[in-house]
């Protein structure tokens, strides 16, 4: 069976072909980073207005290189939710285009099932249960993932996700967008436990993330200090700069966090195997502290490639694979925005 994905949730519009559930044929993925960077983040109408532009060839060339043409796909995957919903609406009608014209069922697919798939596109495939950490620019979420199309919920932000955490800290320290590779590669020439930022815990036990106040906290240091820029800093001759000792330590606050929340969860549920996806999970010191917390306590931790940890409509066709049961032809599916409870 040939499943044709499409995504279009966010920033990225992308299309994948796969065969089964175990072979890709195509991952064509077409980042707006060029719009969007001078606004350091996404502007929702930008987005929209990008996708409709750019769906067509990026869907053509994604069946072009899995030389395949849309008379052999059986089913088409598209995102349907959650994300931003002039994004959405572009992908879930130009699936329904073409299930309409070529009589191809369709299946309306979660954005965080995709997430929580996308480690089965690497070569370790982990074994169900799993508890997994989804962080990204919109969601730093825990979930219990049981089978492909059964998991709960249960943690998430309260404010700020993740991702969105590591493009607004950039934003203050006029690094540019996104803020993620960014701020990890500076990271690397700086010193981790220079300034020790706060890591919001909140009640005992709660697997629930706050990012706002370390967020507040760099704005704050910033402004006390009266940071240069990091061009500035390296005109001056500081190696590494305040800046690198600023991101570095930013960095780690953040990846404690996310690391001791996410082993915390898998001890509680008695589960053995962890799941790292989103975009933040192509974070290498995340990797590596995830790795090694992970075995210490007897844990296995498994994390998707990195090309498949950021958008991509790969993960779409997979989860569309395992709900090509639920596939329709009649028209009246509609987006939605925010993560689903189940
Ligand atoms: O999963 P994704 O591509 O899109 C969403 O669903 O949001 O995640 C994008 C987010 C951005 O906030 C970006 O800054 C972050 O992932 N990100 C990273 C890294 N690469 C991307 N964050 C930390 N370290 C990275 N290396
Ligand atoms: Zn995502």
């Amino acid at each position: 069976m040939y499943i044709l994905g499409i995504e279009s949730s966010c920033d990225e519009t992308a299309a994948a072909v796969m065969e089964n559930d175990s072979r890709l044929l195509s991952n064509v993925v077409n980042t707006q980073i060029d719009i969007h960077s001078k606004y350091g983040g996404v502007v929702p109408e930008l987005a929209s207005r990008k996708h409709l532009e750019d769906i067509h060839p990026v869907v053509s060339e994604a069946l072009t290189r899995a030389e395949r043409s849309l008379d052999e796909i059986d089913i088409i995957a598209v995102t349907q939710g959650p994300g931003l919903i002039g994004s959405l609406l572009v992908g879930l009608s130009f699936a329904k285009a073409i299930s309409l014209v070529k009589n191809i069922p369709y299946v309306g697919v979660d954005h965080m099932a995709g997430h929580l798939l996308s480690v089965f596109l690497g070569t370790e495939k982990p074994q169900f249960p799993y508890i997994a950490l989804v962080a990204s620019g919109g969601h730093s979420s825990i979930f219990r993932v049981t089978a492909p199309d059964d998991y709960i919920l249960l943690g998430r932000t309260r404010d700020d996700a993740a991702g969105e955490a590591f493009d607004k800290v950039a934003k203050i320290l006029g690094l540019g967008y996104p803020g993620g590779p960014i701020i990890s590669s500076l990271s690397r020439k700086g010193n981790p436990e220079a300034i020790q930022f706060p890591r919001s815990w909140l009640e005992p036990e709660s697997l629930d993330f706050s990012f706002s106040g370390i967020k507040t906290s760099v704005a704050n240091y910033v402004k006390k200090n009266q940071v240069l820029s990091d061009a500035e800093e390296q005109n001056r001759g500081n190696e590494g700069g305040l800046i690198a000792d600023i991101c570095a330590s930013f960095q780690e606050a953040v990846v404690d966090v996310l690391v001791e929340k996410t082993l915390t969860c898998a001890l509680q549920q008695k589960i053995k195997t962890v799941v790292l996806a989103g975009g933040v999970s192509a974070n290498l010191r995340l990797r590596q502290v995830m790795e090694e917390r992970g075995k210490k306590k007897g844990l296995e931790v498994f994390m998707p490639p990195i090309e498949f940890s950021t958008d991509n409509a790969a993960m779409v066709a997979l989860a569309g694979y395992y709900r090509r049961h639920d596939a329709q032809t009649t028209y009246d599916m509609d987006v939605y925005s925010r993560i689903i409870l189940k």
